[in-house]
């Protein structure tokens, strides 16, 4: 987040306009974030469901003149809407864009925005393609505009001290690390909105929700050298895995796994990741990720696990966590500074590769190792189908 001198200064600036396209569950975080950032005003929202596109707009407008921006929203306080987003990328008054569509969209349109100028922020995965990912941060590249991807547990504070005190060197050389996401989608959830679970646009849990997960276990435990992977759908009413369990190996020779699933009953359980090294172990869980469930290292005093446990843990109303209000003020002033964000395109690539190399080593029941080169067929075919493939 930035400083009280560093926000003052960012309001002082001309305003950054953002126009927001994809109108569903998450655009609304966005909203909340962007609106709190100083001198962010956003002035244009899109979604092929005008009615959707509308209700974003109003709450814009709402809680702009809750948080008394004025006129900031747009030319008279209005936001403009449109059903096209091609539309508000054409519009001089948007700087920057947050992409809130469905997944199997966001290359496309990323790289659409970023060719109009845009600065883009898209929501995770960037894309369900190596080719996808490639072409959208080319894109940026070519144009000379910031990309970021929507990792918002980077930020969670559990999450921020784990990562310092690896970086300290304080765990030694590292053992594994463990990944696991054990929640609930319920039927209604997939068939309230036909692209969820799909393979052209969405994929199964490692795609959508473990992704999160796959980042932070590899931003942890460095690059992956190999992994073996099965997949199932046991019994959502999905196209994609609603189980899916990997292990890992590290180009450091450490070993991870992962364990992936939408499928428990009768509720959500638990996001956990965990990390254990020669000189300590460190468990975040949580429902999401948000509390310290073991913090030990050999040299440790009596009384800071009790402490950091206190320092860390965030009380959350949804999976989806606090992050994006750190997400989102990293990205605006990454953009003011000219600096990379710290969740750039590069980084959101790496975990896509992750999880469509569990895909391939499902797909061919053999081992993958990295780089990958090869896409996942079902992906691709069902893109190809639907003629989105990038
Ligand atoms: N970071 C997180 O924790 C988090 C949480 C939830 C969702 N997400 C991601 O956000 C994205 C959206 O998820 P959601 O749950 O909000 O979905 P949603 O279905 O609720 O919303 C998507 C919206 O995009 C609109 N849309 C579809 N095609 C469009 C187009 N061509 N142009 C403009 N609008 C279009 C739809 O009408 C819909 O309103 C997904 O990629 C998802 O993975 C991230």
């Amino acid at each position: 987040m930035p400083s009280e001198v560093q926000a003052r200064e960012m309001a002082e600036q001309e305003p950054l306009r953002f126009g927001i396209i994809g109108c569903g569950r998450i655009a609304p975080f966005h909203v909340d974030a962007l609106l709190r950032v100083p001198g962010v005003r956003i002035t244009a929202v899109a979604d092929v469901v005008e009615a959707k596109a509308e209700q974003l707009a109003a709450q814009v407008e709402e809680l702009s003149r809750q948080l008394e921006l004025g006129g900031s929203a747009g030319p008279g306080g209005k936001v403009a809407v449109h059903t096209d987003y091609r539309e508000l990328l054409a519009r001089p008054d948007v700087d920057a864009v947050t992409i809130c569509t469905p997944s199997g969209l966001h290359p496309r349109l990323g790289i659409d925005a970023a060719r109009a100028g845009k600065h883009v922020l898209v929501e995770k995965p960037m894309s369900l393609t190596l080719r996808g990912a490639d072409r959208l941060i080319e894109a940026a590249r070519q144009s000379g505009v910031k990309l970021g991807v929507s990792f918002q547990n980077r930020f969670n504070p559990t999450i921020v001290r784990l990562r310092q005190v690896l970086e300290s060197g304080r765990f030694g050389r590292l053992s594994h690390g463990v990944a696991s996401v054990r929640w609930r989608r319920t039927p209604a959830y997939y068939q309230e909105d036909s692209w969820r679970g799909t393979w052209a646009l969405d994929g199964g849990v490692l795609m959508n929700q473990a992704i999160h997960d796959i980042d932070l276990l590899q931003w942890m435990m460095g690059p992956v050298a190999e992994v073996s992977a099965m997949i199932a759908t046991r019994y959502r009413p999905i196209e994609a895995e609603d189980v899916a369990v990997a292990a890992v190996r590290f180009t450091s020779g450490a070993l991870g796994s992962i364990e992936a699933a939408t499928t428990l009953e009768p509720a959500d359980l638990e996001e956990t990741l965990s990390i254990f090294g020669e000189r300590g172990s460190v468990v975040v869980g949580g429902l999401a990720l948000n509390r310290l469930e073991v913090w030990r290292f050999a040299d440790m005093s009596p009384e800071e696990e009790g402490r950091t446990v206190v320092e860390t843990e965030q009380a959350i109303r949804s999976v989806y966590g606090t992050g994006h209000r750190p997400l989102v003020a990293d990205f605006c002033q990454a953009i003011r500074e000219n600096r990379e964000p710290l969740v750039t395109g590069e980084e959101g690539r790496r975990a896509v590769e992750l999880v469509l190399a569990i895909y391939r080593s499902a797909e061919t029941g053999r081992p993958v190792t990295m780089p990958l080169t090869e896409e996942a067929e079902s992906i691709v075919k069902a893109q190809e189908a639907l003629g989105i493939w990038p």
